[in-house]
Formats: C-alpha cells, structure tokens, sequence
C-alpha cells in the first residue's frame, strides 16, 4: 500500500506546484516502497537523495513565484522550506553514517510534514495567486 494516494484537497490550483507535489508524494511513496520491502541502505540512500534534489528544485520553483508576485508571507514560507531541507539533509547524513535506519516513525514524519505543509501554507500562496489572476 501507497504511504500517500494523492487526494483533490492537496491541490492548491497552480499547475506548475500541483505537478511538483504530484512528484514529490511519488518520491516519499518510493521511498516507503523501498523501505517495506527491506531494500538496503545504498539504495534508501538513493532515494532520500532524490527527494532532496526535487524538494530542493521545487521549493526554488516556488519560492521563484513568490518574489516574482511580491507575496507578504514569503520570509516564513522560505524559512519553513530552509528548515525541512535542513531536516532531511540530517536524516541522509545520518542514514549514510550509519547512525538511524529508516523508520516507520521518519517516514510519518516526511508525510505528515509534506501534507501538512502543502495543505496550510502553500494552499495559502495558491489562494493569493488566485486572487491575483482574478484581479
Ligand atoms: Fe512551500
Ligand atoms: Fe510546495
């Protein structure tokens, strides 16, 4: 079983950022994938890199949109962003230390943050474009 079945209520109605989630939740779900079915540390490596690589492209895409419109909540929104890659940088260097496995407890972790994150705050910036293009 998927860790996430993408729902409607994740969209936050911009294509672009959809598209990324979509990607992203594709990643953890692999990721949990890996992990279930008791993959080695090389290639739970792997793919934790993978995550940081696309978080890290995602979160530039977004934060790219959020200069570009002069949005007020941008610094808390970045400053959440910075955190979580921070987060998961640890979790790899740890992982490749030697120092954690993965657990069922990481993994809730990296969904309950994503979900949480793309339901508050970026639906929040996806409400604000939307009353731009309304405007
Ligand atoms: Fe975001
Ligand atoms: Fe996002």
């Amino acid at each position: 079983m998927a860790l996430i079945n993408w729902e409607e209520k994740f969209q936050v109605n911009l294509n672009l950022i959809d598209n990324q989630h979509k990607k992203l939740v594709a990643i953890l779900n692999r990721l949990h994938e890996s992990m279930s079915k008791g993959k080695g540390g090389e290639v739970l490596e792997s793919v934790i890199k993978d995550l940081i690589t696309y978080t890290k492209t995602h979160f530039a895409d977004e934060e790219k949109l959020m200069i570009e419109n002069k949005y007020s909540q941008y610094d808390s929104h970045f400053i959440e962003h910075s955190n979580f890659i921070t987060k998961v940088e640890q979790v790899y260097n740890d992982l490749s230390a030697g120092k954690i496995g993965l657990s069922m407890e990481l993994m809730y972790f990296l969904k309950n943050w994503l979900l949480n994150h793309i339901m508050v705050v970026d639906k929040k910036f996806g409400d604000f474009m939307q009353t731009k293009s309304c405007a």
